[in-house]
């Protein structure tokens, strides 16, 4: 089965470039499962219940998240209402879920896993330890697990990677909004890359105005916030996923250039 991984969905031009180009990458490349990354859905800070569902509604089945998630105060309850959005697993005392199990089109059990680094992040509870606390209690008929590890630095998602070799069938990066070449499948047939990068606008710093991070740079003083327009970018993964193994036969790249 092949699964589609969305990076980090950055604002109204993120979303549009996935409204408008959703159906025909699932339809092109026989796509089972959709899980896409929207902690930045909303303007790139947060998610709120109307935009999940309307990012739903285009397809995806499921919604993880990572350190914005937190940031639009109305999708808390909401986390605990729609098992479909999650938010990070290691977070010690939260709304909501870290971990979903849903069938995919053709009715194959999948568990979806997100979890978060420490290194440059705010304190959670350790994600290897979260991870093996998870996989313990999963049921072991599901064999196609997906991890969307939410991450700063690349040596602390290399090393989840190897943590997890053989025992889900991808571990793929989010949280730097920068794609990474790195794209493999280890010896134990886990698919990985360290990062997917972001699905918004690519001329900006990480999704923001590049006028105002660089003035932060140069004047060290808090800047507002705004989002950037253009230069709207997909990126995702694809992963074909031996659903009797749950091992990953192959994981590309794929990436559209909305402009
Ligand atoms: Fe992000
Ligand atoms: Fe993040």
């Amino acid at each position: 089965m092949n699964l589609l991984f969305i990076g980090d969905i950055f604002a109204s031009p993120g979303r549009r470039i996935v409204a408008d180009h959703l159906e025909d990458i699932v339809a092109t490349n026989s796509i089972d499962l959709v899980v896409a990354n929207g902690e930045n859905a909303a303007g790139g800070f947060g998610i709120t219940p109307a935009i999940a569902e309307d990012l739903f509604a285009l397809g995806i089945d499921v919604i993880t998240t990572g350190n914005h998630v937190w940031d639009k105060r109305e999708v808390y309850d909401y986390l605990g209402r729609q098992p479909r959005l999650i938010r990070p697993a290691n977070y010690p005392k939260a709304p909501g879920g870290g971990v979903v199990t849903i069938c995919s089109r053709s009715g194959i059990p999948c568990a979806v896993i997100n979890l978060q680094g420490r290194t440059y992040m705010p304190p959670t509870d350790c994600p290897f330890r979260t991870a093996d606390d998870i996989l313990n209690r999963l049921d072991p008929a599901v064999k196609v697990r997906f991890v969307d590890f939410h991450a700063e630095v690349t040596s602390e998602k290399i090393a989840m990677g190897w943590y997890l070799d053989g025992r889900v069938s991808a571990v793929v990066g989010t949280h730097t909004h920068v794609p990474t070449a790195d794209t493999r499948i280890l010896p134990g047939g886990t698919a990985y890359q360290t990062d997917c990068g972001m699905t918004g606008p690519y001329r900006s710093v990480i999704g923001v105005e590049t006028d105002l991070i660089i003035q932060r740079f140069l004047t060290s003083l808090p800047v507002r916030m705004e989002s950037a327009r253009a230069g709207a970018e997909l990126h995702a993964v694809i992963i074909d996923v031996d659903e009797a193994t749950g091992h990953a036969r192959a994981v590309r790249r794929h990436a559209i250039d909305g402009d």
